[in-house]
C-alpha cells in the first residue's frame, strides 16, 4: 500500500469512529417529555425539605438548570450525588438523589409522566433544558 492510501484509510476509520460516537451520545428525550413520575416528585419533596432547602432556594436551581442547558441529565445527577449535600456529600440513597432531581424539575415547570426516572435506565438519553 502506498503511504497516501494508508493515510486515507486512517482518516476513514477516524471519521467512522467519530460518527459512531456521536450516535451513541444522541439524546432523544428532554426533561419536557414526562421523564419522572408524580410519586418521585412527592418523595423528592421530602428529601429537598430535609437535605437541600437550607442552602439553596428554587431560584438557585432554576439558574443551575439554565447553566446545564442541553447537557445529559445523568451528569447533573452524578454531580449532585458526588457533591451534595455540601456538608455531607453522597450521604443520601440513590433513589433519594433521583427523586430530589424529579422534584426540582417539577418545581421548574417540567411535567411528570409515565416513566420512572432511573439512572441505570436511559437517564443518559435525557437532556436538560433551560426552564
Ligand atoms: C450545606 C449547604 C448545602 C446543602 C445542604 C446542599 N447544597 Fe447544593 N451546593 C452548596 C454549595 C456551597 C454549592 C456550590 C456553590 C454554588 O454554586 O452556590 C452547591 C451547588 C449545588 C448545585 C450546582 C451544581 C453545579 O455544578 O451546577 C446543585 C444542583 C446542588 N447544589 C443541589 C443540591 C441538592 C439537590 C441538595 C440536597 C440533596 C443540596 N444541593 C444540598 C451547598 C449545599
Amino acid at each position: 500500500m502506498t503511504k497516501l492510501v494508508k493515510t486515507g484509510l486512517v482518516h476513514v476509520f477516524v471519521l467512522c469512529g467519530l460518527l459512531a460516537g456521536q450516535s451513541a451520545l444522541a439524546q432523544d428525550k428532554t426533561v419536557k417529555d414526562g421523564v419522572f413520575t408524580a410519586t418521585q416528585v412527592s418523595s423528592g419533596a421530602a428529601v429537598y425539605e430535609s437535605s437541600c432547602k437550607n442552602c439553596h432556594n428554587m431560584r438557585f436551581y432554576r439558574d443551575t438548570l439554565k447553566s446545564w442547558d442541553k447537557q445529559p441529565l445523568i451528569y447533573l445527577w452524578e454531580t449532585v450525588m458526588g457533591t451534595m449535600p455540601a456538608d455531607n456529600p453522597g450521604s443520601l440513597g440513590l433513589d433519594e438523589y433521583t427523586n430530589v432531581l424529579a422534584y426540582i424539575l417539577s418545581e421548574n415547570g417540567f411535567p411528570a409522566g409515565e416513566h420512572t426516572l432511573d439512572p441505570d435506565n436511559g437517564m443518559d438519553q435525557i437532556s436538560i433544558l433551560a426552564p
